[in-house]
């Protein structure tokens, strides 16, 4: 099994990771929040940690709970850059802060293989770290989420980082792509991060593991050749060798890359994100 290491860069890094948690730094504030994949023993005590942090998160349920302010100056939004790029930070009650680091390769993929005006899709968007990417080489950019108020989210960051004029798609990913096919769209890059736990455009519940195959070969049908397809899959119950038949299946295993994508910590911890797959078209 091979890995995809991402790297830290001057406004983030993977402090310590373990006991189920990371300590992470976003420009100049700390936080903990939890994380499965950090199964191990982590590196400094949990009184270092607390010492450094300025919020922890604590799990009400396993998908919400609530965010505990460690330092009483610490700020409850904020900014951080990426390069030229800038995007504002947010605790919500899903101990999400409005970016994923770890997906930082896709995003210098991205920007090292989309050239200005080339066409490009981001399914399942979210606050548009890929979108940003792809813009600021003068791309064509199309950002689908379902959720109105994550668009908006994605809109501000495109304003905080002096870009303009990406389309913003209100859709359910799968209903998009299915019309861009309809319509004879093609693109040159389409990146996609469904969540493990989806909703479709009826508001039926899907699992990631009974989608993606669905998703990859749309995905394929609106690439044209000698473009790429990112898609990232955080689910346990996705494992490389599921998604590698799948690939076998639509004829493209020899074009693709499935890794695990994975940060070290600067103690020196791997943790692991789950898998990334590419594929060339
Ligand atoms: C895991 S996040 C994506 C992270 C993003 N790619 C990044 O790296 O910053 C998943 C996103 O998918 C959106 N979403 C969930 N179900 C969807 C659907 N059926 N169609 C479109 N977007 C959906 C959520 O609103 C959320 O913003």
């Amino acid at each position: 099994m091979s890995q995809i290491y991402t790297e830290h860069w001057p406004d983030y890094a993977l402090l310590d990771a373990g006991n189920g948690e990371k300590l992470e730094r976003w420009g100049e504030q700390i936080t903990i929040r939890p994380d499965r994949n950090a199964y191990f023993k982590p590196v400094w005590s949990k009184e270092v940690w607390l010492e450094k942090a300025d919020f922890i998160f604590q799990e009400e349920t396993h998908t919400k709970g609530r965010w505990e302010k460690l330092n009483p100056e610490a700020k409850e939004n904020w900014n951080i850059s990426y390069g030229a790029l800038e995007y504002g930070l947010e605790l919500t009650k899903f101990k999400h802060i409005g970016l994923f680091p770890e997906q930082r390769t896709n995003w210098d993929f991205i920007q090292s293989n989309i050239e200005e005006d080339d066409r490009f899709l981001n399914l399942f968007g979210y606050t548009g770290g890929a979108s940003l990417a792809a813009r600021s080489v003068g791309a064509e950019v199309y950002h689908c989420d379902a959720v109105r108020q994550i668009n908006a989210w994605a809109k501000s960051n495109m304003e905080t980082s002096g870009l303009s004029d990406i389309r913003w798609v209100l859709d359910d990913a799968l209903k998009f792509a299915q019309r861009e096919l309809k319509r004879g769209n093609r693109y040159k890059g389409v990146i996609m991060d469904p969540p493990a736990f989806g909703i479709g455009a009826k508001k039926e519940r899907w699992k990631i593991e009974q989608k993606f195959h669905e998703l990859l070969e749309i995905a394929l049908e609106i690439t044209d050749p000698g473009g790429f397809i990112i898609m990232n899959t955080y689910s346990p119950k996705l494992p490389a060798s599921k998604i590698k038949t799948a690939l076998t299946e639509l004829g493209v295993l020899d074009q693709s890359t499935v890794e695990t994508l994975a940060m070290k910590t600067t103690t020196g911890k791997v943790l692991e994100y789950g898998e990334l797959t590419r594929i060339n078209r």
